[in-house]
């Protein structure tokens, strides 16, 4: 091998090198966003969730409640679930005064708490599946 065909090789080889580590990474950059494009969005849960906060507000749930912090009204509403099951929350919802006399537990609990009149919560307009985007949407606060 003369020095030229040499010094061709090295060229060659430095080309490698540095070409190499190149296609690999495109291979890896297209294997990740092809992994991005795939995943799939639930956006039946995202309409609900936008359905429960247009309802937060225009049935005036917002005037009274705060999802993030405890106002002088009413409790934080954030992540409720951890809190009440569904069952508790569309009774409440709809007809507080049901539960009231029914002396349950948790909500005399709060009665005394928070010292406000009875029949705060009687939305018995709503349905079930409105009370579930108003959920929903509580769900995604801390
Ligand atoms: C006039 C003020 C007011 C309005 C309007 C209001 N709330 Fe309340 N809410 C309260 C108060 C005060 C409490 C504490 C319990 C009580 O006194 O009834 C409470 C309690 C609750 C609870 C129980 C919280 C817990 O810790 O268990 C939920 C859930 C709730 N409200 C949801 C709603 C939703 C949803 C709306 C709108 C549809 C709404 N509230 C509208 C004042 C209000």
């Amino acid at each position: 091998m003369n020095n030229n065909n040499r010094i061709d090789l090295y060229i060659f080889l430095g080309l490698l090198a540095f070409t190499i580590p190149w296609i690999i990474k495109i291979q890896t950059q297209t294997q990740y966003s092809l992994k991005t494009d795939s995943i799939k969005v639930d956006s039946s849960l995202i309409k609900s969730i936008i359905r429960g906060k247009q309802l937060f507000r225009t049935e005036s749930c917002y005037s009274c409640h705060k999802v993030d912090k405890r106002i002088c009204f009413g409790p934080r509403l954030g992540k409720i679930l951890d809190r009440r099951s569904k069952d508790f929350l569309v009774k409440f919802i709809k007809n507080e005064d049901s539960l009231v006399k029914a002396k349950h537990p948790d909500v005399i609990a709060l009665k005394e708490e928070y010292k406000w009149a009875n029949g705060l919560h009687n939305k018995k307009h709503l349905t079930n599946g409105q009370i579930n985007d108003i959920i929903n949407y509580l769900q995604l606060f801390d």
